[in-house]
C-alpha cells in the first residue's frame, strides 16, 4: 500500500482515490504519528500532501525526520515537496503571491516520474511559497516559466517532489505520474480490487459472526443498502435489516426498499412508525427540536425492534472511510477526529459488536460495490436524504396533510429532473413545502394555497454547494405539474441560493 500524510489539502482525499483507481490500496494518516506507528511492513511508498500553510508560518505541520530516513520512496506534493526542501536544508521562498491555475510544465528528465510522458504538457498549479534551493543531492527534473523547480528528485534519498497536483483532472498526465511513481518507483502490486474487497469482507464476515446473528438499520440510502446487500451475501438469513418507516419518506420510498431487497432475497424486519414519529413531532416547529425528537423516537423505535432477536449479538453500520480519516485541522497543529453515528447516534448502552465493513472504503468505491452485490442503480446513484427526511422539509409543524403534499410535489421534481437528464448532474434535488399561504387564481375561483419551494444544487461534498442554473424549460414543466397536479398548491418558487451563506435543506 501507499501511505499519504495529510499536511491538510483539500485534495488528499484524491490522491488516496487516485492511487486506488491504479488497483493500489492507500491510506491516510496525520502527519504527527511516528513512522513506527504505522503498518510499515506493508507501506511501499510515501506520498506528502499538499496544505494550506506556508512552511514558514508557527503553525505549519510537520512531520518526523524520521520519515525521511526510512529508505521508502516518498513523493511530496505541493506543500509536501515544500516541507521535504525545508527538512533537508533547502531554501524555500515565501511568497505572497500565489500561483494558481494552469502552467505550461517543460519535463527535464524523462528516467522515473516522468516516464514516457510528452516534454510538454499542462498543469494544475495552487500554491504560494516555492523553492529557491534544492537541498544537497537534489535535481531538478522539470520546470514552467515561474517555477524553475517545478519538480525535483533525490535517486540516492528516494524522494521526489512536485510543485503541482497530479491528483487533479486539470492536469494532463497526473494518472501516468502517480502510476509512475506507484509502480515503477514503489514496486506496488495491482491487487485492491472492489471484487477482491467483496470476498475479503465476506469471509472477515463470516469468521466473525459464526452461527451468531447480526441486525442494521436499512434506511434505503446508498450505504446502509449496500451494509445490508454485503451481510446478506455474508450470512444470509443470520442478518436481520430493520427497516424504520417514520413517515416521513419520499413518495413509495418504503415500497420500493421492500421490493428492491426481495428481488435480492433479502427478508426485512419492517416497522410501521409513521404514526409514532408524528405524534413525537405535534406542535413542533424547531428544526432543531425536530431532529432531536426524531432521533430519539428512532432509537427508542430501533430498540424495541432489536430487542426481538435475543440472539443478535452484532450490529452492522454503513460507516465509510471519510468518517473515520483522523485529519490535521487546517486552523491549527491539533489533531481533530471526526466521529460520526450513521444510525443516528445509537447509544453506547448498545450492546452490539460492530460490523463496519465499508469504514476503509470511499462513496465511489461503496458504489461499486452495490453494483458488483446486484443493487438496482436507483439505489447505488441516489442523492443524499436527510436522516429526519420530509419533516425537515415541512417547515413549520409537520402534519400528515403537509407531509403528503410535499410527497406529490417532490415526486414531480424528481421525475422531471430525471427525464431531462440532470439528476445525475445534481447533488440534490427537491421540493420544500412552505408555512404560508398565497393566493391564486384557477378557472373562475379565487384559491388560497400553499407554496411550493424547489430547490436544485451541484455540489462535490455538500459543504458547498451552487444553485443549479436548470433550463426554464425543466422549470416550466416541474411548476406546471405540481400546480395541476398537486392538490392544496397553488404556487411554486425557485430557491437561487448557493451555500454559503444558504444551507442546503431550509430547515
Ligand atoms: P445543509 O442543509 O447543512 O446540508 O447544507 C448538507 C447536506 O447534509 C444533509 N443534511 C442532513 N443529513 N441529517 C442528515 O442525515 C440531518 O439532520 C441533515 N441536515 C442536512 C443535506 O441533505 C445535505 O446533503
Amino acid at each position: 500500500m501507499i501511505a499519504i500524510l495529510d499536511f491538510g489539502s483539500q485534495y488528499t482525499q484524491l490522491i488516496a482515490r487516485r492511487v486506488r483507481e491504479l488497483g493500489v490500496y492507500s491510506e491516510i494518516y496525520p502527519p504527527f504519528k511516528e513512522p513506527e506507528e504505522l503498518p510499515l511492513d506493508k507501506i511501499k511508498g510515501f506520498i506528502f500532501s499538499g496544505g494550506p500553510s506556508s512552511v514558514h508560518s508557527p503553525n505549519a505541520p510537520f512531520c518526523s525526520p524520521k520519515f525521511l530516513e526510512l529508505g521508502k520512496p516518498i513523493l511530496g506534493i505541493c506543500y509536501g515537496m515544500q516541507l521535504i526542501s525545508k527538512m533537508l536544508g533547502g531554501k524555500v521562498e515565501k511568497s505572497q503571491k500565489r500561483e494558481y491555475g494552469y502552467a505550461k510544465l517543460e519535463v527535464l528528465d524523462h528516467s522515473d516520474l516522468f516516464k514516457g510522458l510528452p516534454s510538454r504538457f499542462q498543469v494544475w498549479m495552487s500554491h504560494s511559497d516555492r523553492i529557491l534551493e534544492m537541498p544537497e543531492g537534489f535535481k531538478a527534473i522539470a520546470r514552467t516559466q515561474n517555477s524553475p523547480i517545478a519538480a525535483f528528485k533525490c535517486e540516492q534519498k528516494k524522494i521526489w517532489g512536485l510543485q503541482f497536483h497530479p491528483e487533479v483532472v486539470h492536469t494532463a498526465h497526473g494518472k501516468e505520474i502517480l502510476a509512475n511513481f506507484v509502480f515503477s518507483i514503489c514496486q506496488c502490486e495491482k491487487n485492491w480490487s472492489m471484487e477482491d474487497f467483496i470476498e475479503k469482507s465476506i469471509r472477515d464476515i463470516r469468521e466473525q459472526v459464526k452461527d451468531a446473528q447480526a441486525i442494521c438499520a436499512l434506511s434505503g440510502g446508498v450505504d446502509s443498502s449496500v451494509v445490508t446487500a454485503l451481510l446478506h451475501k455474508a450470512i444470509g438469513d443470520q442478518l436481520i435489516p430493520i427497516f424504520v418507516d417514520n413517515g416521513l419518506l419520499r413518495k413509495n420510498e418504503a415500497q420500493k426498499v421492500r421490493e428492491t431487497f426481495q428481488r435480492l432475497g433479502v427478508k426485512i424486519h419492517f416497522v410501521d412508525a409513521s404514526e409514532r414519529f408524528l405524534k413525537a413531532l405535534r406542535g413542533i416547529t424547531d428544526p432543531e427540536k425536530k431532529r432531536k425528537i426524531i432521533g430519539e423516537t428512532f432509537i427508542r423505535v430501533f430498540e424495541e425492534e432489536a430487542s426481538q432477536f435475543p440472539n443478535a449479538r452484532f450490529l452492522a453500520q454503513g460507516t465509510l472511510y471519510p468518517d473515520v480519516i483522523e485529519s490535521v485541522s487546517v486552523w491549527g497543529p491539533s489533531a481533530t477526529i471526526k466521529s460520526h453515528h450513521n444510525v443516528g447516534g445509537l447509544p453506547e448502552k448498545f450492546d452490539f459488536e460492530l460490523i463496519e465493513p465499508l469504514r476503509f472504503l470511499f462513496k465511489d468505491e461503496v458504489r461499486k460495490i452495490g453494483e458488483l452485490l446486484g443493487l438496482p442503480e436507483y439505489i447505488i446513484k441516489r442523492h443524499p436524504f436527510p436522516g429526519p427526511g420530509l419533516a425537515i422539509r415541512v417547515i413549520g409543524e409537520v402534519t400528515k396533510e403537509k407531509l403528503d403534499i410535499l410527497r406529490e410535489a417532490d415526486a414531480i421534481v424528481l421525475e422531471e429532473i430525471k427525464k431531462a437528464g440532470l439528476y445525475e448532474k445534481l447533488w440534490q434535488a427537491f421540493a420544500v413545502l412552505l408555512p404560508v399561504k398565497t393566493v391564486g387564481v384557477m378557472g373562475d375561483e379565487r384559491t388560497y394555497e400553499h407554496v411550493i419551494a424547489v430547490r436544485a444544487v451541484e455540489s462535490v461534498d455538500g459543504m458547498t454547494a451552487d444553485w443549479a442554473k436548470l433550463p426554464h424549460e425543466v422549470l416550466q414543466n416541474i411548476s406546471n405539474r405540481i400546480i395541476n397536479e398537486v392538490k392544496g398548491v397553488n404556487r411554486v418558487v425557485y430557491d437561487i441560493s448557493s451555500k454559503p451563506p444558504s444551507t442546503i435543506e431550509w430547515e
